[in-house]
Parts: structure tokens; sequence; C-alpha cells
């Protein structure tokens, strides 16, 4: 028999690419997205990769009521929770709306599970968590302090993590996993899905492909002081398709195994890497010249940050196996299909 999963945000970046992993692992998938950072074409896109078109659903998860009648139209056994807002520029401008929106949201969910016997959530969090991590913290591992957040944004992820925490601590009968993103970044192999940043992007990689294919002038470098060894920041840069097999596995664990009422994740490739070896990787990778210039730091930037990946490793079973190359050279096809198709 198979399962249903609801997947919240199921239409944005990383919940398309988890949705059709979940399809392709044989769940049943319900999508609800409110479409404030996406396309319901997205749905076109999933059913175009695995052949089966999830239920969608145009919808709000602060919308208490119009969830309450989605989970009492299908036999939802998990819920994966994408659905928010995240850039970080934005809740420091904004941060009344990221707090109403990213933990309504999940209070709402929390508060139907029981009602429906829903027993398992993952979690969308973030290593924002950790902030800068001290040196001897890194690579980072889930025990690592959680530092003050330095955006609402941030805020957001550890109050929801806390959310959670105190919500099982009380007693509901339900499981939970957070899984700890570091930087996702590529696009589908097929190219019919993939990031699709609202205007001028923030992220780093939909930045490079935009200044590759000329969209952009050029690729401003965000300092080159950094205590690193090419001076500019250093993050943990894991394909998205490899972050989308570790939901699989992390839904198979909180569904059907005896575990841990909670579980904490980090979900990256273990691996450092500098803004500038991402230009110098993307260049070999794709055979095309960037034109870029080291700028002034950018507020908010932590140095460096990776992850310590043993325990998803270990305990999940699962590992990012893609190469940087790889997961670069799928973020550019991706650019060249939007052209394609006249998108950007
Ligand atoms: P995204 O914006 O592409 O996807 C989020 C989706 O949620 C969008 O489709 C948006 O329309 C939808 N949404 C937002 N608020 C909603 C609401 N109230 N009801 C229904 N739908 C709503 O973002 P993403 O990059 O796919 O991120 C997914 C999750 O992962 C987010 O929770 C984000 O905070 C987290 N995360 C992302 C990154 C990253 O770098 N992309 C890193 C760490 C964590
Ligand atoms: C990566 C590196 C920049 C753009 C953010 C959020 C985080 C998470 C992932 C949601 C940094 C440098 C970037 C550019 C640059 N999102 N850069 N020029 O800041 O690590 O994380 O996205 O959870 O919460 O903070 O990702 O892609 O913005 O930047 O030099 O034009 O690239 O300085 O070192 P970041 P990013």
């Amino acid at each position: 028999m198979k399962q249903t999963i609801l997947v919240t945000g199921g239409t944005g970046f990383i919940g398309s690419h988890t949705t059709v992993e979940l399809i392709n692992a044989g769940y049943d998938v319900v999508i609800v997205d409110n479409l404030s950072n996406s396309n319901a074409n997205v749905i076109d896109g999933i059913e175009q990769i695995t052949g089966v078109r999830p239920v969608f659903y145009h919808a709000d998860c602060c919308d208490l009521d119009a969830m309450d009648k989605i989970f009492s139209a299908h036999p939802i056994k998990g819920i994966i929770h994408f659905a928010a807002s995240k850039a970080v520029g934005e809740s420091v401008q904004k941060p009344l709306l990221y707090y109403k929106n990213n933990i309504v949201s999940l209070v709402n969910l929390l508060e139907l599970m029981p009602k429906h016997d829903v027993k398992g959530i993952i979690f969308s969090s973030s290593c924002t968590v950790y902030g800068q991590p001290d040196p001897e913290n890194l690579p980072v591992t889930e025990s690592a302090p959680i530092k003050p957040a330095e955006s609402p944004y941030g805020n957001t992820k550890q109050i929801n993590e806390e959310i959670i925490r105190d919500d099982i601590n009380s007693g509901a009968p339900i499981k939970a996993i957070l899984l700890r993103y570091f930087n996702p970044i590529g696009s589908h192999p097929t190219a019919i899905i993939g990031e699709l940043p609202n205007g001028v992007p923030m992220n780093l990689i939909p930045f490079v492909t935009q200044t590759a294919i000329g969209i952009r002038e050029q690729l401003k470098v965000f300092g080159n002081d950094y205590d690193t060894p090419d001076g500019t920041c250093i993050r943990d840069y894991i394909y998205v398709v490899d972050l989308a097999k570790a939901h699989v596995k992390a839904m198979q664990r909180v569904l059907d195994m005896d575990t841990p009422q909670l579980e904490v994740f980090n979900v990256g490739t273990g691996r450092g890497v500098s803004t500038k070896e991402i230009i110098d990787a993307f260049e070999k990778a794709t055979g095309v010249k960037l034109n870029w210039a080291y700028a002034p730091r950018r507020a908010g930037d932590i140095e460096k940050v990776w992850a310590n990946p043993d325990k998803a490793n270990n305990v999940l079973g699962w590992t990012a196996d893609t190469s940087l190359e790889d997961t670069l050279k799928s973020a550019w096809n991706w650019q060249l299909k939007l052209r394609e198709r006249g998108i950007q």
C-alpha cells in the first residue's frame, strides 16, 4: 500500500526536486504551495520527469481551515515542511512577515498531525542555526553550539526547531527529523526543474549562471580578506538532488523504523569550497569564462562553514555523492534551458 506524503512548498526549489525523488521511491505526494515564490507549472515538470502528476493545492499553510480540509481529504502519513520565506535580507526588512509565515505554518501542521493520525514530519532547517562555528567546531557536527541568530530568518529556523522539540516533549504522538541543509545548488539532470529565483539573485550559483549567460554584467565576489586559504568565504555546496534523496531516507526512517522521536542531521557534503574555487570549478566544468571582480564583504556573511556529515552517512544511510563539477554543470544546463524556453 503506497504511503501518502504531504510536501508543503512542493513547487519550490528543494520541494520540487524532493517530490520527484519521493515519487521515484514509490510514495504518493500531495503538494501544498501558495505560489509566493514559485509557479504552478512546476507540477507539469514533475509529471514530465516522473510520469506521475502529484496532487496540488494552491493553498497557504498559515490557513488552518484550508489545511484541515486537505488533511481530511488524503490519508497523509508523513509531512515534509519546506514552505517558508527564506530570503535573509528581506527578513531583516520584514521580520513580522517572516515570523508569521514561518512559525504559524509549522504550528498549524503540528496541531493537525495528531488529529489526522499523521506520524512523522521532516523539517527544513538550515546550517544558519550554527552561525559562525568556532574553529574547533569545523567541520560542524549536530552537537555544535547553536549561535544567536544573525537574521529574523535564521531565528525562525531556531524557533521552529524548539517548537518541534517542545511539542514532542509535551507528549505529542509524532516523530520528527530536523534536516539542517548547507548550501543546496544545481538543478535536476533533465533541466526540466531547477532553481528559479525571483528578481536579482542573492545566492551565489544563480548569480554565477546568470552572469555566464549574460543576464548579469559581472559577478561580485564579496570579500577576499577572510581568514581562508584564498581569502574568500567557504561553504558546503550540496547538489539539490542529493539533498532531495536525503529526505526520502529521512521519511523512511521516521515512518517505518523504531527510532527516537526527534533526530537532527546535517545534510552536507563535508567538502568546504570557497567562492573563488566555485568560480574556477564553474569555468572548468562549463568552459565558460566568468566576468567577476572582488568587492567589499557582504554584511551578515559568515566566514566559513561546512558540514561533518558522518551522522547522516552512518545513521541515515545517505551520502552526497555528486561531484561539484557535475553539480555546476547541472546549474549551467538549467540556465541554458531557461534561455531556450525564453524564461530568462
Ligand atoms: P523556495 O522559496 O524555492 O520554496 C519554498 C516554497 O514554499 C515556495 O514554493 C513558496 O511559494 C512556498 N511557500 C512559502 N510560504 C508558504 C506558505 N505559507 N504556504 C504554502 N507555501 C508557501 O525555497 P527552497 O530553497 O526550496 O527552501 C525550502 C526550505 O528549505 C525553506 O524552508 C528554506 O528555509 C529551507 N532552506 C533552504 C536553503 C537554500 O539555500 N535554498 C538552505 C537551508 C534551508
Ligand atoms: C554563498 C557565498 C557569499 C553571491 C544563504 C542563506 C542561508 C541559506 C543558503 C536559507 C557567500 C558569496 C554570493 C554573490 C558572492 N538559505 N557570494 N557573490 O549566504 O551561504 O546562505 O543561502 O536557508 O540561510 O544565508 O549563500 O549563495 O548567498 O552565498 O561572493 O553575488 O557566496 O559571500 O560567501 P549563503 P549565498
